[in-house]
């Protein structure tokens, strides 16, 4: 079929080079710093096995029924007493969507908020699958440059002095904690401050955290949400990177109104997640504690950012500078402007050394930055963390 028969949105995306990664970061013969994923020897696997055996015993013949589309009522009764715990804001059932992931939770939202050219803010770089979410909706976007701190609120504050008409921030997207790609944390004061920006400039805030609870040093920051008064914050969570990916489920903490709205979207695209996984989850939540599982974790996502940093400070030439995050799965390098990034990846790194990383160009929405990376720690086995990065930075050496 050629390109130009499928929609506009479609032909304007060109995927090739992140499905080139993808199948290079999934062949066993290289070592991937590349994908985002968590590390699979640490699945409770007899745990989940066990949750959905009772719970399809438990709960036939229903269990195989339709339900809410916005997941069943236990399961979003245990999210909305968790939501509270974990970030101090009142919740109730009808305040939560379970969703397909934060994937189809940052999708949905979208197309909740966005015409075709609404204005969207996002942080450069971000979250990838964020931007080709976004991108099927063709907004018109506001790259706001990341801090140390996290994102350049006084910037952002100018972009919304300069635009106020049709083309205003209608939805800014936000990954405070830890962020992907950077690994950056969004400070206590700019959080409060973007929630009331949003209540002066009439925008909303797509709050996406799904590494939140993956913190190795420092102190838990509040949420975004946490600061607003209006309902303008939707929060995203996910049991992803805590728990694992093949559940697919994830959630949408915000005021019912929007909840509503999101589920007859939610409808609209899958009718429902799938009732089985999510009541072996409500199974596991139950008889297990997940507090317990992320902590036993912790340690040993920690010991492998320990091991990356320790190896990048060693081996990489001085003038490459890195962020050093205090959770999540992630670290970002920068390059001095003319090393090119994609293509030390393509022409020496992958072929010589069978390492891949992620570049940074596709983790912008417009931008183009030929001169960084993003590195992923948490799916390398720990012993290859430091002779993986010992050899790319000989080569990097040499190509600078
Ligand atoms: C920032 C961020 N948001 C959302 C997701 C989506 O994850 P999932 O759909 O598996 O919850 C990811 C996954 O990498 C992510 O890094």
């Amino acid at each position: 079929m050629k390109q130009s028969e499928y929609a506009d949105r479609i032909a304007a995306t060109d995927s090739s080079m992140l499905a080139e990664l993808f199948i290079a970061s999934s062949d066993p013969k290289n070592i991937s710093f590349a994908g985002g994923y968590p590390d699979q020897t640490l699945f409770p696997a007899q745990a989940l096995q066990d949750s959905f055996t009772k719970a399809i015993q438990a709960g036939a013949p229903g269990i195989y029924q339709y339900t809410d589309a916005k997941g069943p009522i236990d399961l979003r009764s245990i999210l909305a007493q968790r939501h509270l715990a974990r970030t101090n804001v009142q919740t109730s059932t009808d305040e939560i969507l379970i969703t397909q992931g934060g994937q189809q939770a940052i999708d949905l939202i979208a197309r909740l908020f966005l015409n075709k050219h609404s204005g969207l803010g996002v942080e450069a770089p971000t979250y990838m699958g964020a931007i080709s979410a976004f991108n099927t909706y063709e907004p018109t976007y506001f790259e706001i440059p990341l801090e140390t701190d996290g994102l350049d609120v006084a910037y952002l504050e100018q972009q919304l002095k300069s635009h106020r008409g049709a083309n205003r921030i209608r939805l800014m997207y936000v990954i405070p904690d830890f962020q992907n790609p950077t690994g950056v944390t969004l400070s206590v004061l700019k959080r409060q401050r973007l929630a009331q920006l949003a209540r002066e400039y009439d925008f909303y805030i797509l709050e996406d955290s799904p590494y939140r609870d993956l913190r190795y040093s420092g102190e838990d920051l509040p949420t975004i949400q946490s600061f607003d008064t209006d309902g303008r914050v939707l929060y995203v969570s996910s049991f992803s990177k805590i728990l694992s990916p093949g559940l697919r489920v994830g959630y949408i903490q915000a005021a019912p109104e929007l909840i509503t709205e999101l589920a007859g979207l939610k409808s609209s695209a899958d009718v429902q997640s799938p009732n089985m996984t999510l009541e072996a989850l409500a199974t596991f939540l139950n008889e297990n504690s997940i507090d317990d599982h992320i902590n036993r974790m912790k340690p040993i996502y920690a010991a492998k950012r320990d091991a990356m940093i320790n190896a990048l400070h060693e081996y990489l030439p001085a003038t490459v500078t890195f962020t050093k995050p205090d959770g999540g799965f992630f670290l970002w390098l920068q390059a001095p402007q003319n090393v090119n990034l994609l293509k030390f990846l393509k022409e020496i790194l992958m072929p010589e050394a069978n390492i891949v990383y992620v570049p940074g160009q596709p983790q912008f929405a417009t931008s183009i930055s030929m001169n960084t990376a993003r590195l992923n720690f948490s799916n390398v086995p720990l012993e290859k963390i430091e002779p993986a990065v010992k050899r790319m930075a000989e080569l990097l050496n040499k190509y600078l």
